[in-house]
């Protein structure tokens, strides 16, 4: 039997970069798509490389080109890769104080979060559906629940439109199981605050983020929604 492979989006830094050498502990192969850091793609495979025995592949394609997306899947097919799970975990915040929001950069914000998040469910959630069998794990933020903050506003929109993307698809598909986590703060370039700022912040310990998702993967229910974060 062909090992199940995981495909995270945004896997080259951050929560992405940590779950996917947390998931190859335990025995999924693993598939890396990153935006535009070849570099610390490249750092996560080798890294994966050093502890698992199934071969890591890495993947550029811009979530918010359908093209792109379509042509994952086409990479995936070609090597023959037994996907059984997708982490949709790439994401952008850009922090703006009140007066300096505007109509461009909320643009680009839903693009990600939301839009992008479309092509990846449309496209490889059809695809699992397909096989009868698969996961999407949505990487939400706390921020779509109970944590907005008007500083956040974009991001908090973004998050809480991709939370009832998640809902509506969990209800769609027939096969494929649907699950949002939504953590606290996490210690990532996303918070690229000053040292003195992050001082003041409780971040959530990445393992506990870990450990939810890999619950959730193997959980037979659908549209779980877990809040994640250290109180
Ligand atoms: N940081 C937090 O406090 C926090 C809290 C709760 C939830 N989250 C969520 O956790 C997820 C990961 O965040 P993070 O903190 O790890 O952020 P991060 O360190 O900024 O990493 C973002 C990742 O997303 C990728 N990415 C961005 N735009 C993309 C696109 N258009 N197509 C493909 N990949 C793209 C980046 O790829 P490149 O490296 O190639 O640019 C990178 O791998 C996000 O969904 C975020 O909203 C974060």
């Amino acid at each position: 039997m062909k090992m199940p492979y995981i495909l995270i989006t945004g896997g080259s830094r951050g929560l992405g970069s940590f779950l996917a050498k947390y998931l190859a502990k335990y025995n999924y192969g693993i598939i890396i798509n990153y935006k535009e850091n070849i570099n610390e793609a490249i750092k996560t495979k080798e890294e994966i490389a050093k502890i698992s025995n199934i071969p890591p592949y890495i993947y550029q394609a811009d979530i918010t080109k359908e093209n792109d997306v379509l042509k994952m899947l086409e990479f995936i097919k070609e090597k023959e890769i037994n996907l059984e799970v997708v982490i949709l975990n790439a994401g952008i915040d850009i922090y703006l104080e009140m007066p300096d929001k505007n109509y461009e950069t909320f643009k680009k914000i839903l693009d990600v979060n939301i839009l992008g998040n479309f092509n990846v469910t449309k496209i490889f959630g059809d695809f699992l559906e397909e096989k009868k069998k698969g996961s999407l794990i949505y990487i939400n933020s706390d921020n779509a629940i109970d944590r907005n903050d008007y500083i956040s506003l974009e991001y908090d929109v973004s998050k809480s439109g991709l939370l009832m993307l998640a809902k509506d698809y969990s209800k769609y598909f027939k096969w494929v199981k649907v699950h949002t986590i939504a953590p606290g703060w996490l210690d990532t370039r996303m918070n690229n605050f000053p040292e003195w700022v992050k001082k003041q912040i409780k971040f959530t310990d990445l393992n506990l983020v870990g450990e939810v998702v890999l619950k959730e993967i193997k959980s037979k229910e659908t549209g779980n929604v877990v809040i994640v974060r250290d109180e």
